[in-house]
């Protein structure tokens, strides 16, 4: 009887505890590449199917500019760049941080064979096609990102495009969170110290009116094996956009993305397993110690 009730006692012990303290356990993605910082005791009224309770900052190291991870969905209000426990659920939202380095128009990613190039970083900036006419490389243009358009899985589907064709696994990102001016030693209390930007936005490409423009077509990426952008190309413009031609346009800044990193092939385990594993494994103890006391007074 004594055994059954203690274990009971132990599990329903710490259920409680991580329902009222930690609803969705420490933040999953611990890493020496960054900083976090956490306000578990972090709560507000609920947006829509999220119930924000405990709120994480990653920083980024002073070398980089701009964090992918945090939920970046403006539907829910989550555009601050904090990580979120959604008490609703259970769950972390957003995905592992990644730290992207400052953009620079000289560092270039290229694969030849599909004619094609990201300029920026070693894993993001903007895309460009080569022109087999003029023999010169542009942007791709009319392609249109809402910040809080629930259409972004399509605009994913482009970025995992032009990442595939440049050899990465997939595309990581459209928009993400870019660093605003902060003081390292101010660690405390969190405040927001990112905004969400759409990386065409943020990167900005400019170019000479004579560059070849590639106007994307305005259906979904093309998802077959062997796909490239060229492909989806509906035309280039050479010379210069003609006037009310906004796909071609100046201020149709182009596919600017990041992908995922091939180097960063780490896999991350989260830490609520770490958690559950060692609470399991402090109940287990505490079970057999009682179980041994037991026999013992038997
Ligand atoms: C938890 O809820 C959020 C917000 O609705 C959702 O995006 C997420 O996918 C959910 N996670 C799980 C594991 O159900
Ligand atoms: C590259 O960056 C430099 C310095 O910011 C700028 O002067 C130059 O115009 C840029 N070139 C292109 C092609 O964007
Ligand atoms: C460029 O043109 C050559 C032949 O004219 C063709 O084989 C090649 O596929 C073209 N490349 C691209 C990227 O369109």
């Amino acid at each position: 009887m004594l055994l059954p009730v203690s274990v009971l006692l132990c599990v329903l012990t710490t259920l409680a505890a991580s329902v009222s303290d930690k609803p969705c356990g420490e933040f999953p993605w611990p890493s020496d590449d960054y900083t976090v910082n956490c306000d578990y005791r972090y709560s507000r009224p609920s947006y829509y199917d999220v119930v924000p309770q405990g709120r994480c900052q990653v920083r980024c190291p002073p070398d980089t500019e701009v964090l992918v991870g945090p939920p970046a969905d403006g539907n829910q209000g989550l555009t601050d760049g904090f990580y979120y426990c959604n008490m609703a659920n259970g769950t972390w939202l957003g995905s592992e941080p990644v730290c992207l380095g400052f953009y620079n128009n000289v560092t270039m990613i290229t694969d030849e064979s599909n004619g094609i190039r990201l300029v920026g970083g070693s894993s993001y900036g903007c895309v460009e096609l080569y022109d087999n006419v003029t023999q010169q490389w542009g942007p791709v243009r009319g392609w249109i990102l809402d910040n809080f358009d629930p259409i972004d899985d399509a605009q994913m589907e482009w970025a995992n495009l032009a990442c595939r064709n440049l050899r990465f696994s997939a595309g990581l990102a459209t928009k993400a969170y870019v660093k605003r001016e902060w003081f390292e030693d101010d660690m405390w209390p969190l405040e927001e110290n990112y905004e969400l930007y759409p990386l065409q936005y943020h990167y900005e490409p400019r170019y000479p009116p004579t560059v070849p423009k590639f106007v994307v077509s305005k259906s979904p990426a093309p998802q077959r094996e062997g796909a490239t952008l060229h492909d989806a190309i509906d035309r280039v413009v050479r010379g210069p956009c003609s006037e009310g031609d906004r796909d071609c346009g100046e201020n149709a800044f182009g596919l600017c993305l990041a992908c995922e990193g091939q180097q960063d092939s780490h896999t991350t385990s989260g830490a609520s397993n770490h958690l559950s594993t060692a609470i399991a494994h402090a109940c287990a103890m505490y079970a057999v110690t009682v179980l041994l006391i037991a026999t013992a007074v038997a």
